[in-house]
């Protein structure tokens, strides 16, 4: 009743500004929060610069829902060292002017790996000092040319097998104890860098987590710089919570930053080719993401580095892409780029 006489007067610019302000209002004012802004440490995201130059839903997600980004594939060896006197940074350097823009930190990833090495490093031939300084060269152009610009790296990524033994690479055969040097290189590069080892699935494999356990208490007894462990927290569904917790306590007891670095949540872990998106699975995915954020809201506030799920959306997801598994939605946020009902259940929680 009482705005009766507002709509019935004519239209002056006054009352249009008013209406439109009075419409804003209302529309942030029913706005969920974001998770970055809820929780206390860091939400990442891995990124794909060509999604963010050509993808606009894409882009204005990657843009509202998280404050550190890490470039999905850009900083790994291939793309960034493709000839043997040739680097090339056109593309890392795409992620990090749009991260800076918005005050976004960048994750660094990733410098010494076993996959994505370019042709002319597996082709290359040399003594074993030969070998190291061709390594030590990259890791160090690549930790200079970022540095100040990244927070941190992951300087070593994937360097056990399952059974916890120093999985087989051109690194391991050619370098003796390259992990080492390899964090001492990147942290003379970039003194004030967060050095991280990386790893994936220690949940369920005792002898892997016990491998990079092992790794860590050597490198700090022979003062070696390593800050920080990388779970990539690439899990499913039917992942069992006990394997993650005790992983996740293991980790911490390090006193390291730990960064859960790669998160997603496979809902058809199988790759079922019929397998159609039901409740219980959206539900089972929206629970593990609850253990995830509450065990890592329980990591002491001096470790925590931040969570960064790997991509944007399911639609981006390497599940999908790299994996072939087109019946896939393992991350936050859905096709269309809309929440899950799993992130409201996240701002529910205790921060
Ligand atoms: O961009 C090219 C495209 O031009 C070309 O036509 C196409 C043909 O194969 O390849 C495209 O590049 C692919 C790239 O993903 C972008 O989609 C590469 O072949 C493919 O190897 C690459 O896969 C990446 C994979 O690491 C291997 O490096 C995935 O995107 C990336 O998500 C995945 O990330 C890894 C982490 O770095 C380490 N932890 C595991 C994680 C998942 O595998």
């Amino acid at each position: 009743m009482t705005i009766l006489p507002i709509l019935q007067k004519p239209l002056t610019m006054k009352t249009i500004l008013f209406s439109l302000f009075l419409g804003i209002s209302l529309v942030s004012f029913g706005q969920d929060p974001y998770l970055k802004d809820q929780y206390k440490f860091p939400i990442g995201a891995s990124m794909n610069p060509r999604l963010l130059a050509e993808n606009e839903a894409y882009r204005k997600l990657a843009s509202s829902e998280f404050n550190s980004v890490t470039p999905e594939n850009h900083m790994k060896i291939m793309l960034v060292h493709p000839e043997a006197n040739r680097f090339d940074f056109s593309k890392g350097d795409e992620i990090v002017a749009f991260a800076k823009g918005q005050q976004k930190r960048v994750h660094g990833h990733t410098l010494v790996w076993h996959n994505q090495v370019p042709k002319w490093m597996n082709e290359f031939s040399g003594d074993a000092q030969a070998w190291e300084n061709m390594l030590k060269n990259h890791v160090q152009t690549v930790a200079k040319h970022y540095k100040g610009q990244v927070a941190g790296w992951d300087v070593v990524n994937e360097a056990f097998l399952d059974d916890g033994s120093l999985r087989p690479s051109i690194w391991a055969k050619y370098i003796p104890d390259y992990i080492a040097k390899s964090f001492q290189w990147a942290h003379e590069a970039d003194p004030e860098a967060i050095l991280f080892y990386n790893d994936y699935g220690q949940d369920g494999k005792p002898k892997k987590m016990q491998a990079i356990l092992t790794l860590v208490q050597d490198l700090q007894a022979r003062h070696i710089p390593i800050h920080g462990l990388g779970l990539q927290m690439h899990i499913n569904i039917d992942s069992k919570n006990d394997e993650i917790l005790s992983v996740i306590n293991q980790s911490k007891s390090t006193g390291l930053a730990i960064h859960f670095s790669e998160l997603d949540i496979a809902v058809n872990p199988k790759n079922d080719s019929t397998f159609v998106l039901h409740e219980a699975a959206k539900e089972a995915q929206k629970q593990k993401f609850q253990l995830i954020f509450k065990a890592y809201a329980s990591i002491p506030k001096s470790q925590q580095y931040g969570i960064t799920f790997w991509n944007v959306s399911d639609k981006d997801s390497w599940l999908r892409g790299y994996f072939k598994r087109p019946k896939e939605y393992p991350l936050l946020f859905d096709d269309s780029y809309n929440r899950k009902p799993a992130y409201s259940q996240l701002l529910k929680n205790e921060k």
